[in-house]
């Protein structure tokens, strides 16, 4: 972060007075208008915080879940800023679109120290647009409503948006102090990470990760394989996977990787048993849990966490580690008889924890599944709030929202 410029250095050439908009990731999960894990809400308080007290005007930016461009109640932020209100003890201002006239009212209208959020920004097309010119033309408008701008939205450092990039252009700008904290971290992986390193990668998709393993197998001691993705990686073993997950276009590159982990010396461990359902369980099916070997998944059963034999040797390839990654459930999480892979690896980065290793949770679903399995936050290193964008710089690309920052 060498020559970013910091909250502290924005605050210290003073913000009182002045509207500072602060990109802020606040997308949560939602049931309905129930907000299901505060996460990331919690984790953008400090930095609101700090410039409220400093006495700026705080007019807060975010998106929640992916509508099309236009105004969608379902993915209103309201009861979000709700939730921001009560977890910073104070009033905040809602505005019902984002840089239309109810923004620049509920602008006009904070006093020093006062907080707004900002509706949805991506109710408005121009914030994902793929052309510079439309998404330009949109962060004008929302460059309009501040004197200057602090990105602290983690989970969105790796897209080039609006609210992310383009604004960063047209205003002063600082790196908020959740961004600059989670990059510190992200440092400690990728710049001589004390050995052993242990990286467990999990979630449904092996072409989300593809990248960071290409990556990692240069500089991981032990890679660990769950979660739906599996699947494609034990077919490339030559094993039948039933109706599990799986990715037939990716099963080459799978075979590749298996093999420059034996050439490059690090130990890949897949799973040896699955947790297998012939059903995937819905509300109107109650879950029929069965134990078979990685190599024999019957033809109609899928495969939904990894089982107890692969828990415990994940556990103990994890056991010893002084510096672990975690990014993705071992399984369905969500259904209890699935849960128990995500519950044992869970447990294993807290045991590297308390023997003083660092243990970093990587993202939205591996950090609400630790929470929902009722682990406690300080028993990790670091839970971060960026999935992707933890991925992406892990696998060393450029992070648009963060190289932005870069050029004053
Ligand atoms: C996330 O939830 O991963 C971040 O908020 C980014 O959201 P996106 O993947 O829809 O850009
Ligand atoms: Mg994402």
């Amino acid at each position: 972060m060498g020559d970013l410029t910091t909250l502290d250095d924005l605050v210290a050439q003073g913000v009182a007075g002045k509207r500072v908009l602060v990109r802020s990731d606040l997308n949560v999960p939602l049931d309905g208008a129930t907000i299901t894990d505060d996460g990331r809400i919690r984790a953008s308080v400090p930095t609101i915080r700090t410039l409220a007290e400093a006495g700026a005007r705080v007019v807060v930016t975010a998106h929640l879940g992916r509508p099309k461009g236009a105004p969608d109640p379902a993915y209103s932020l309201r009861p979000v800023a709700a939730r921001l209100g009560e977890l910073l003890g104070r009033e905040v201002a809602f505005a019902g679109d984002t840089v239309g006239e109810s923004a620049h009212e509920t602008v006009d209208r904070l006093e020093d120290g006062g907080v707004a959020v900002l509706e949805n920004v991506r109710f408005n097309a121009g914030e994902t647009s793929k052309d510079d010119g439309e998404r330009g033309a949109f962060a004008d408008r929302l460059a309009a409503l501040a004197d200057a701008f602090v990105s602290d939205g983690f989970g969105v450092v790796h897209r080039k948006q609006a609210s992310v990039y383009d604004v960063a252009q047209r205003l002063p700008h600082a790196v908020g102090g959740l961004v600059q904290a989670e990059i510190e971290v992200l440092r400690r992986l990728t710049v001589e990470p004390e050995r052993p390193y242990v990286v467990v990668l999990g979630g449904s998709k092996v072409s989300d990760k593809l990248g960071v393993i290409d990556n990692l197998l240069g500089k991981a001691d032990k890679l660990l394989i769950g979660g739906g993705m599996v699947f494609t990686f034990l077919k490339a073993q030559g094993h039948e996977v039933g109706k599990s997950l799986l990715e037939e276009d990716q099963v080459e590159v799978c075979r590749e990787y298996l093999q420059r982990a034996v050439d490059s010396g690090v130990e890949l461990i897949l799973p040896t048993d699955v947790v297998v359902d012939t059903t995937f369980p819905s509300g109107d099916s109650t879950p029929a849990p069965q134990v078979v070997p990685a190599s024999g998944i019957p033809a109609d059963s899928l495969g939904l966490d990894i089982g107890p034999d692969s828990a415990r040797a994940f556990a103990g390839a994890l056991a010893g580690a002084r510096t672990v990654f975690w990014n993705g459930p071992m399984g369905v999480f969500e259904v209890e008889a699935f849960a128990e892979g995500t519950r044992a690896v869970a447990q294993a980065l807290t045991e590297v924890t308390a023997e003083g290793g660092l243990s970093v949770v990587g993202g939205g679903d591996s950090a609400a599944a630790v929470r929902t399995l009722g682990f406690a936050e300080d028993a990790f290193g670091h839970i971060s709030t960026g999935g992707g964008a933890s991925l992406e710089y892990l696998e060393g690309k450029v992070l648009p929202g963060i190289q932005v920052l870069e050029d004053n």
